[in-house]
């Protein structure tokens, strides 16, 4: 059984009705399978993690992060890949087994760099050039030692939108392969008696449909690992290979399997590694959007419905830009139905917009959906990637509940934010005043 099904002219989503769900939690509304979410590890498990030994899956977390999804990574068995301070945190307050978590990011700073080896993280991808003599000093204070990483950047343009193609000459990610750069940066940690060099990561871009850009970069991380040996002697024990595989957020897209990414990787390496008498290194890989995206939809209830004659329909929605910023950001493409209308035939050409002030706020450009009316509930599919983790209060906003659903059951795994969380953090200038007052001094 897949997990969408209709009964009683109503879409089913892993053995739930939309309509009770949008009734129960309200909309919009954010609802993960997590059957869903399961397979996905399932899949990535039989096709990778135990196909070829010596391998690790970091779940790439600014996909989707809370509490509940830290617990479903650690009882799935998977590490997690964190890029910030709150990501860390959540993973921290979760209680997720910090060595298996990976920190990244290009501008850590010493507060999260202290969290970090104080909560013991298993891997630091490092990402700057004073980032391992911060690390150093930090794992003296705690008396800890940590297992780092070196971003590379592959000069790879990927195939898929400017905005998330991260692996080009001129991204802000990584250390040029310049051996003047890299090599010395390898050595320092090589050197390091408070870290351990575990070796290099690289990450080419996301949403990718073809494994030609993986590939490149591994050749070239290869003849860095065999550089690394016979100039130090050192064989590195993994090379992290990103995550960036495509899925489907329309019927037009087709997602490859885990397979056909990570295969070919298998492949060369063990080849390199066979030819040039190397032992072959541990492969990291860090998913995100694979195990997220298509395994959560949002719900939304109809409002207006406008119809510019000649022109267009709009349907608007109760949510927008503010719950999915991706077809405003970066033109992405979804597709949606009328949830209670299910065994309706669509026949009428709309555009389904959001509420936000801003005209470009629409999720679903002249699509053919059945006609809508206030109060119907709109289901948008694959938005379980992406979306709640890069929610706003864009016009003030709440960031709409989370729903995790399972074989008929649902459990709330996020409130929806309030009107009083909206200010909660806001002060009236009096109740700062003495500060005002201070810093007026100072300038004047
Ligand atoms: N590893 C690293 C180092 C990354 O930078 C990323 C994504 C991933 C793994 C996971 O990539 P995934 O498997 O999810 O494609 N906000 C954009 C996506 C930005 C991705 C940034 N890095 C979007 O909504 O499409």
């Amino acid at each position: 059984m897949g997990i969408f099904e209709t009964r009683d002219n109503t879409l089913y989503f892993d053995g739930v009705s939309t309509t009770w769900l949008a009734a129960e939690f309200g909309t919009p509304l954010y609802v993960f399978s997590k059957t869903e979410i399961v397979k996905r590890i399932a899949e990535i498990k039989k096709e990778f993690l135990y196909k070829h030994k010596n391998t690790r899956v970091a779940y790439a977390s600014k996909a989707f992060l809370t509490l509940a999804m830290c617990r479903v990574v650690e009882e799935q068995g998977l590490s997690l890949d964190v890029v910030s301070g709150g990501e860390l945190y959540t993973a921290i307050r979760a209680g997720f087994p910090t060595e298996r978590i990976e920190f990244h990011g290009n501008n850590k700073s010493y507060a999260e760099l202290e969290m970090a080896i104080e909560y013991g993280v298993g891997h630091i991808i490092i990402d700057a050039f004073d980032e391992l003599s911060v690390i150093e000093e930090l794992c003296e204070r705690y008396g800890k030692t940590v297992k780092v990483l070196y971003r590379i950047t592959p000069e790879v343009d990927a195939d898929t939108h400017r905005h998330i193609s991260t692996g080009g000459k001129g991204s802000k990610f990584g250390f040029s392969m310049e051996e003047s750069v890299i090599y010395p940066l390898l050595k320092e940690a090589i050197d390091s008696e408070y870290v351990t060099l575990a070796g290099i990561h690289f990450h080419v871009g996301s949403q990718l449909f073809e494994n030609a850009g993986h590939l490149q970069a591994l050749k070239k991380a290869l003849a860095l690992f065999k550089g690394v040996r016979d100039r130090y002697g050192y064989e590195l024990p993994e090379i992290n290979v990103g995550g960036g595989f495509g899925i489907a957020y329309t019927s037009e897209d087709e997602r490859k399997s885990f397979g056909y990414f990570l295969d070919p990787i298998m492949e060369e390496t063990e080849r390199f590694c066979r030819a040039n008498g190397l032992t072959r290194p541990t492969i990291v890989t860090e998913p995100g959007r694979s195990i997220v995206g298509e395994s959560g939809i949002t719900l939304y209830t109809v409002g207006s419905v406008k119809e510019i004659e000649g022109v267009r329909t709009y349907v608007s929605v109760d949510g927008g830009m503010s719950d999915n910023i991706r077809p405003a950001l970066y033109g992405a493409k979804y597709e949606g139905m009328i949830a209670n209308k299910a065994n309706a035939i669509p026949t009428t050409t709309v555009t389904v917009c959001g509420k936000c002030c801003e005209s470009g706020d629409k999720l679903i450009k002249d699509a053919l959906f059945v006609e809508a009316q206030r109060g119907d509930i709109l289901a948008v599919f694959s938005t379980g990637a992406y979306g709640y983790s890069m929610a706003n209060n864009y016009n003030k906003q709440p960031i709409p509940a989370a729903v995790m659903v399972e074989e008929g059951k649902a459990r709330l795994i996020v409130k929806r934010q309030s009107y009083y969380d909206l200010i909660r953090n806001e002060l009236l200038p009096e109740h700062d005043g003495a500060r005002t007052l201070a810093v007026v001094a100072a300038v004047s």
